[in-house]
């Protein structure tokens, strides 16, 4: 009976201890502060990437190339939805997403960039989004089966990476010809 009774506080501590932690259990085998911290990264590179193609839709209205802009806007909104997928995992890890302005640029893999003109602006995006392809590719072989949510969520930002290389190096064609 006692024993009963013992593992009924056992199960129930354990429940406490996994609801407290959120999505993160016993089972969890990633170094989660190391996890947490490549997440804020990879936030950083979202947020920045979000900022470039918004600047490239604004800019890109300013020298009257149709379609175009529409293109930079739809990637700006999948850089936002990556950014706020990013946020989210990181909370559940128990971590606090860092939007601080102040280091953004540094903390983030891609740049901003400078470009002015389509042609260096679009140059800027391929390579930002061939950069973003690389680390996050690294990213994924590093969670392995560690972490199987994070690495699916990086698996599938991944894809639109690839998607926006694909769309940049067309445009770049487009324009270059
Ligand atoms: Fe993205
Ligand atoms: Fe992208």
């Amino acid at each position: 009976m006692n024993t009963f009774k013992a593992d009924i506080e056992e199960i129930r501590r354990r429940a406490m201890e996994k609801i407290e932690e959120g999505a993160v259990t016993a089972s969890y085998q990633a170094d989660r502060e190391r996890v947490i911290s490549v997440l804020n990264e990879v936030l950083a590179t979202e947020t920045v990437c979000t900022l470039r193609y918004r600047s490239h839709y604004f800019m890109a209205r300013g020298v009257h190339a149709p379609g175009i802009e529409d293109e930079f806007l739809e990637h700006a909104q999948q850089e936002q939805e990556h950014a706020d997928r990013v946020a989210k995992r990181i909370t559940e890890l128990g971590g606090t997403p860092n939007l601080n302005p102040e280091g953004l640029a540094s903390r983030a893999h891609a740049e901003y960039g400078t470009g002015e003109s389509l042609l260096e602006m679009v140059k800027e995006d391929l390579i930002a989004e061939r950069i973003a392809v690389a680390t996050y590719s690294e990213i994924i072989r590093w969670l392995a089966n560690d972490d199987p949510t994070t690495r699916r969520m990086m698996e599938e930002i991944l894809a639109t990476e690839e998607e926006h290389a694909d769309d940049m190096a067309s445009l770049l064609s487009r324009i270059h010809h």
